[in-house]
C-alpha cells in the first residue's frame, strides 16, 4: 500500500529543512521499495498570504485523508500581529493529543552538550510525552484593555489517554516513568497526579514517580541520565522539551511526533521558523530528517527504514560532518550538503 504523506513546508527555514527530509524519505523508500506520495499543502504565514487564513479547510481535510503529515514550522515576524493559531488549530483538528519528543545525545556530539561529561551516560536517551491539545493553550481566555486571563483546564480523559501512551512506551523501555506537574499549587495538576496514579495501576511493571515542574527543570540539568519517560501537560512539556533539546546539542537535532489514537501522525522538527537564518542554506535539517524517521517507525511501522535513516545520521556525524549550530567553531556544511552526506550512507 502506498504511503500518502501530506507536506506542509511552512515558513522561514521550514521549506529548506523539509525539502531535505523529503529527499531522505525518497531515497530510503526507493531502497526498500516502498511507494510514497507527497501532497504539498499550505498553512501558517504562507497560507495567510495565499488564502487569507493560516489553517485553510482544504489543508485540514487533505491532512485528514493522508496517512501522515510532515510539517516544517509556521509563522514569523511578518504575521506576528495576526496572533495566528494555525499550528494549534491543526493539532486540535487532527486530534493529535500526544506529542512525543525523543531526546538523544549522539556520542559524536558530546563535546557540544552543555552538561559536563561525568553527568551524562554514554547513550543518553529519554523521551518526553507532552499533552498537546488541552491545558492552558486551549482553555478559556479573556481580555480587556488592562486584564488578561488564560485558563489551564483538563478533563480526566485527556490525562488518561496521554498517560496510556507514555506508560505503553515505558513498558517497552526501561520501565521508569516520571510524571511532571505542579500539584503543590494547581488544581489541574492535582487531577493530573491522581489520574496518572490511577492509570499506573494498569502498568505494574513500570516504576512511576512524580516531580514538580520546577524541580524537573533543575533535575534535567543536574542529572539528565535519571530520566527515561517523562509525562507532562502541554505548557510544561513545551518548556521542558526546549530545555532538554540542548542536551542533544542543539534544538536543530530534536524531532517530534504528534499522535492521536491510531497510527496517523504529524511529524515536525521541534524548532521554529528561525527567520533570521531562513533562505541561507545554513539551517540544520537533522531534526526534520529524524522526524521523517519517526514517521516511518510510528505511522508506517517500517522500523528497518527508520533505523536506516537514524544510522545514516549517526554515520555522517561520526565522519565529522556538522551544520553551523553543532560545529563548535569548526568547519561545517550547508543544509543541502549535510543531507547529501546523510543520503550517501543510506
Ligand atoms: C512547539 C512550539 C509551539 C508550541 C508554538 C510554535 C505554538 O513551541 O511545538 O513546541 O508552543 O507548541
Ligand atoms: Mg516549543
Amino acid at each position: 500500500m502506498d504511503m500518502n504523506i501530506a507536506v506542509i513546508k511552512g515558513d522561514g527555514i521550514g521549506p529548506e529543512v523539509i525539502s531535505q527530509a523529503i529527499r531522505v524519505l525518497k531515497t530510503v523508500c526507493e531502497k526498500y521499495n516502498y511507494a510514497v506520495n507527497f501532497t504539498e499543502l499550505l498553512a501558517g504565514g504562507a497560507a495567510i498570504d495565499a488564502t487569507g487564513t493560516g489553517a485553510p479547510e482544504h489543508t485540514i481535510n487533505t491532512c485528514k485523508k493522508s496517512d501522515a503529515v510532515l510539517l516544517g514550522a509556521l509563522g514569523g515576524p511578518k504575521w506576528d500581529h495576526l496572533n495566528d493559531r494555525s499550528l494549534l488549530i491543526i493539532r486540535k483538528e487532527l486530534g493529535l493529543f500526544a506529542n512525543i519528543r525523543p531526546v538523544i545525545l549522539f556520542e559524536e556530539l558530546k563535546d557540544i552538550c552543555p552538561i559536563k561529561d561525568n553527568f551524562i551516560k554514554n547513550d543518553l536517551n529519554f523521551i518526553i510525552f507532552r499533552e498537546l491539545t488541552s491545558g492552558i493553550y486551549f482553555g478559556r481566555k479573556e481580555k480587556t484593555s488592562n486584564y488578561a486571563c488564560d485558563c489551564m483546564e483538563y478533563y480526566e480523559y485527556e490525562i488518561e489517554r496521554i498517560a496510556h501512551k507514555a506508560f505503553a512506551a515505558a513498558t517497552g523501555r526501561s520501565k521508569k516513568l516520571t510524571s511532571v506537574d505542579k500539584a503543590n499549587v494547581l488544581e489541574t495538576s492535582k487531577l493530573w497526579r491522581r489520574t496518572v496514579d490511577k492509570i499506573s495501576k494498569q502498568y505494574p511493571q513500570v516504576k512511576t514517580e512524580h516531580l514538580y515542574v520546577d524541580n524537573a527543570a533543575m533535575q534535567l540539568i543536574r542529572n539528565p541520565a535519571q530520566f527515561d519517560v517523562i509525562l507532562t501537560e502541554n505548557m510544561f512539556g513545551d518548556i521542558l522539551s526546549d530545555e532538554a533539546s540542548m542536551i542533544s546539542g542543539s534544538i536543530g537535532m530534536l524531532p517530534s511526533a504528534s499522535m492521536g489514537e491510531g497510527d496517523f501522525g504529524l511529524y515536525e522538527p521541534s524548532h521554529g521558523t528561525a527567520p533570521d537564518i531562513a533562505g541561507q542554506n545554513i539551517a540544520n535539517p537533522i531534526a526534520s530528517i529524524l522526524s521523517a524517521a519517526l514517521m516511518l517507525r510510528y505511522t508506517f511501522k517500517k522500523s528497518d527504514a527508520a533505523d536506516n535513516i537514524e544510522n545514516a545520521v549517526k554515520k555522517a556525524l561520526a565522519q565529522g560532518y556538522r551544520t553551523a549550530d553543532i560545529a563548535n567553531g569548526k568547519s561545517f556544511l550547508g543544509t543541502k550538503e549535510i543531507t547529501d552526506k546523510i543520503i550517501s550512507y543510506i
